[in-house]
């Protein structure tokens, strides 16, 4: 070897050992579009292989909610570009840069294929093995369950069971007026105590796929307008059912010092019903107005993920579905907002404005009771959140976060940036 050789030799050594390489396997393991690879801190990683034969890698779990990117499809995106479309709700990653057209940003990683192997820098050990998740339900058509009933037919409780065992969402948004008015109006004063159905019903006309299989029409498009406002009709559905969900579960909660939730806790709650019922109605004339309706689209159900893994304690659920999730919602509404307005669609840049401002109220209910339980139960509260966090949400929180927004609800940034991956 001669000199200029070995200095090259020795250079790319250094490039190699101070990056993270790995090799993953033999390049014809790897045929499918989307394979997953497992790492031990949860972020798990996808590796796409594209047509031409190239391959690229992202974190699996998406930075909106945390939908399955393993299960998502290739999209072409028109400028020379890929994407990986998350079955969710359909935002796309740039398999090159991990941006998103929604303003998120995934994290991509270096992929190198040397004599047949195929080579990915990160630091975390990947694995083709999956490792054992608890708690997982599998997606499908869900079935209605019979909620169990020791509460007069009045109380709130039996009226959330009732809302979360209807299946037809116009009728379930009726009924969470109705109930939102009696409770308001001390027709209704009494909680009383329900173990809520397992999953809430749906309409057996709704078409439930596995993920991967929604198509979107291309962005700027009619129908990919009516896609995204589709898919956030069948989030305000899911908002519904978990705002009962929350009220019926934890009715008979008792804190650790014996004491059970103040009425607040519940008025609060029956607010957030009553506004995610309003979003429902809102998206679902919008999307009438625009020639389709809710239904023509397949929808999927990953969002009740959430509460069933979350079930056993009120702490994680607010932690989880109003903390972490509704705050991701506030994130994305400014790139989703100007979508629209750049297709000059104001009638729905009004709908989005009116659900961004409730939203906001959401995440700080959660704030507000996540604070008091403990406070009453003389926890930490920062530490307590991170630490569920950790344990329920698949993968780590992702930038950017929509700093204004979450302030405004009070939540500033000691609770969520120390949730954010560290640097690779
Ligand atoms: S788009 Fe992926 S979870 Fe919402
Ligand atoms: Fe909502
Ligand atoms: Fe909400």
């Amino acid at each position: 070897m001669n000199r200029f050789n070995a200095d090259l030799v020795n250079a790319l050594r250094g490039i190699v050992s101070d990056g993270n390489w790995q090799c993953i396997g033999e390049k014809s393991l790897f045929e499918s579009p989307c394979t997953k690879l497992y790492a031990e801190d949860r972020e798990h990683v996808v590796l796409v292989r594209t047509e031409d034969g190239r391959f690229w890698a992202m974190d699996s779990s998406c930075p909106h909610e945390g939908g399955p990117l393993d299960l998502g499809d290739i999209e072409d995106l028109g400028n020379g570009k890929m994407a990986l479309v998350c079955p969710w709700h359909h935002f796309d990653f740039c398999l090159e840069t991990g941006i998103s057209s929604t303003g998120l940003q995934n994290q991509v990683y270096e992929v190198q294929v040397v004599q047949d192997k195929v080579y990915i820098n990160t630091q975390n050990a990947l694995s083709l093995f999956p490792i054992p998740e608890t708690n997982t339900v599998p997606l499908g058509r869900l079935s209605p369950q019979e909620a169990k009933s020791s509460a007069s037919e009045n109380s709130l409780c039996s009226w959330a069971a009732k809302i979360l065992c209807t299946a037809d969402p116009k009728e379930k948004v009726a009924l969470t007026q109705e109930v939102q008015d009696k409770w308001n109006s001390g027709k209704i004063t009494e909680v009383g105590e329900m173990e809520p159905p397992v999953h809430p019903c749906r309409k057996e006309s709704l078409t439930v796929l596995q993920p991967g299989k929604i198509k979107r029409g291309k962005g700027g498009t009619l129908a990919s307008r009516i896609a995204l406002l589709h898919s956030l009709a069948n989030i305000e559905q899911w908002a519904i059912d978990l705002s009962w969900d929350i009220i019926a579960r934890f009715s008979s909660a008792r804190l650790s010092t014996g004491e059970s939730l103040p009425h607040e806790f519940f008025n609060d709650f029956v607010k957030v019903a009553g506004d995610e019922a309003k979003h429902y109605s809102l998206l679902e004339q919008r999307i009438t107005e625009l020639g389709s309706f809710f239904g023509a689209l397949p929808v999927h159900n990953g969002l009740w993920q959430s509460a069933t893994d979350t079930s056993h304690s009120l702490l994680a659920r607010l932690a989880i579905v109003h903390m972490v999730h509704e705050a991701r919602g506030l994130d994305v509404h400014p790139q989703t907002l100007s979508r629209f307005t750049a297709q000059g669609d104001s009638k729905s840049v009004q709908v989005l404005e009116v659900i961004y401002s409730d939203e906001i109220t959401h995440v700080a209910a959660g704030l507000k009771w996540f604070t008091y339980i403990c406070s009453k139960e003389k926890r930490d509260c920062l530490t307590t959140f991170h630490e569920l966090v950790k344990k329920h949400f698949k993968g780590y929180l992702k930038p950017p976060f929509n700093t204004e927004g979450r302030k405004t609800a009070g939540m500033t940034e000691e609770w969520y940036v120390p949730l954010v991956k560290p640097s690779n």
